[in-house]
């Protein structure tokens, strides 16, 4: 048996208000079609197809393996599935789903396939209760509720649209009865579309079976049609992330408050603490500790290392790493294991070695540091002269007076010392005291005589 998955992912998704496409808006990261993509793989179909507008920028996040079929213009479901005949007429049967329908979880596929299979029906359609119905194709029911047909919203009776048990847009189908029914469905409705929907009702007439099955958790079979709707998904989906990595071992003190995209790599024990975000392609190692209030996006975090109140982008901290409170740093930057960035410190594109540290008010940027180092209050590597970013090398054990200023390029050498308040614009040789500053004078009697002329 050939099982082909179509998703429908050609709309214009008007409702958002978008010049992005629907499927590409985000959900905790990630664009709202790989969710679907992803679903669809469990139950092991032999291709996915995917129905997209003319040049659509969706194909660029889809994997290679995903075939595209284009559909000229959005005339409706109905059209955006007979677009796509010719990828599935060898299948013996289709799963459609829809673009933006990403909460479905693999369970409720495989019991549509299990459904279709045992009542051997022409459709099997994946049903839900809601509560607010609006917005969505009703499900008609007659006798012994026995299914008649689907009614969308905007054709719907003032009676019809009381009913609460809904299309979610997911079906299975015989290829062969769906094609049939394809050919025979009209535009005559409130939106001059070619409904998918309609074939239920067609395929009805022609006195094939049908089966339902309806989803228990509703929320599984949200459309995304508004930005309202997105939002409401994006709660939907954290909340199963967190769920996923505290089953894992990680401990959040207040899980609400805490947002971990969908590609992000923990560890057990760690602990996220409140208002922090892991974003991108970010891990976080063993015993590690981040938060309160940090964000972390694309960066690899190690063993036992603490992050709080800091912003991280593309940098990589080792293990037992002290972070913060009150730091950024920026890509490229690489603090090894027992370093430390402290308190208003900004790093970029450098190297901090093992044990070496920066705890107070520096700015470090195209600089490598190396191990054990202690970089004094206040000092900054002046990397950049208007025209080029040059490079500062701090060698071993090296001890920075506070307030030094390093003029790149420059090299400080091993066990070196800079006086407090240098400006250094030579390199330092190992073992050597570099300091620059006017020496010291002091004017005796000088407030004396300050008073003094004050009061004339
Ligand atoms: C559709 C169903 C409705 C169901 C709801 C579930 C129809 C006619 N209605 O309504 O019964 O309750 O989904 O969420 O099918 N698309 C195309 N080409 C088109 C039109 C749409 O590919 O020409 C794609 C869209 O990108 C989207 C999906 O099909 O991913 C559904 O289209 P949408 O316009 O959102 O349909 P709804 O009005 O939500
Ligand atoms: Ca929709």
């Amino acid at each position: 048996m050939k099982l082909k998955v179509v998703i429908m992912a050609a709309g214009e998704g008007t409702r958002m208000k978008s010049k992005t496409p629907k499927v590409l808006h985000r959900i905790c990261g990630a664009p709202m079609i790989s969710y679907v993509i992803e679903s669809s793989t469990c139950i092991s179909p032999d291709e996915v197809v995917l129905v997209l507008g003319k040049n659509s920028p969706v194909e660029s996040v889809v994997p290679q393996r995903t075939v595209i079929v284009e559909q000229e213009k959005p005339l409706g479901t109905a059209h955006a599935i007979l677009s796509a005949k010719d990828a599935i007429s060898d299948a013996d049967s289709v799963m459609i789903l829809s673009g933006d329908t990403p909460l479905l979880q693999p369970d409720t596929l495989s019991e549509m396939v299990k459904t279709f299979e045992g009542t051997q029906s022409a459709a099997t359609i994946l049903t839900a209760g809601y509560d607010d119905p609006f917005g969505y194709g009703r499900i008609l029911r007659g006798e012994n509720g026995r299914l008649m047909g689907i009614v969308e919203e905007l054709d719907a009776s003032e009676e019809q649209k009381e009913i609460k048990e809904v299309n979610t847009g997911t079906y299975l189908f015989k290829t062969s009865d769906l094609l049939s029914a394809l050919e025979r469905v009209s535009n005559a409705n409130a939106k001059e579309e070619y409904y998918l929907t309609d074939c239920i009702g067609v395929l009805l007439n022609d006195g094939k079976t049908l089966s339902t099955v309806r989803c228990k958790d509703a929320d599984e079979t949200m459309g995304i049609n508004s930005r309202e709707q997105l939002a409401h998904a994006e709660l939907i989906v954290r909340q199963r992330i967190r769920r996923k990595w505290m089953n894992e071992g990680v401990t959040m003190t207040d899980p609400s408050s805490v947002y971990i995209e969908r590609d992000v790599v923990l560890s057990s024990d760690v602990t996220i603490f409140a208002g922090t975000n892991i974003q991108g392609r970010s891990s976080v190692g063993e015993d590690s500790e981040i938060g309160p209030y940090s964000t972390v996006i694309d960066s690899k975090v190690g063993r036992g290392t603490k992050i709080i109140y800091s912003v991280l982008r593309e940098v990589e901290i080792a293990d037992g790493v002290n972070v913060g409170p009150f730091s950024y740093l920026r890509p490229g930057s690489f603090l090894s294991n027992g370093s430390k960035a402290g308190t208003f410190v900004e790093i970029k594109n450098s190297k901090i070695g093992k044990g070496s540290k920066v705890p107070h008010l520096s700015y470090i940027g195209d600089a490598e540091i190396g191990e054990d180092v202690n970089v004094g209050a206040g000092s900054i590597t002046c990397n950049y002269d208007g025209m080029k970013k040059s490079k500062t090398e701090i060698d071993d054990r090296a001890f920075i007076g506070s307030d030094t200023m390093f003029v790149a390029p420059v090299r400080i050498g091993k066990d070196a010392v800079t006086g407090a308040g240098s400006v250094i614009t030579e390199d330092i040789p190992d073992g050597a005291l570099g300091i620059s500053r006017p020496e010291q004078k002091n004017i005796a009697g000088y407030a004396e005589r300050r008073k003094r002329k004050k009061t004339n």
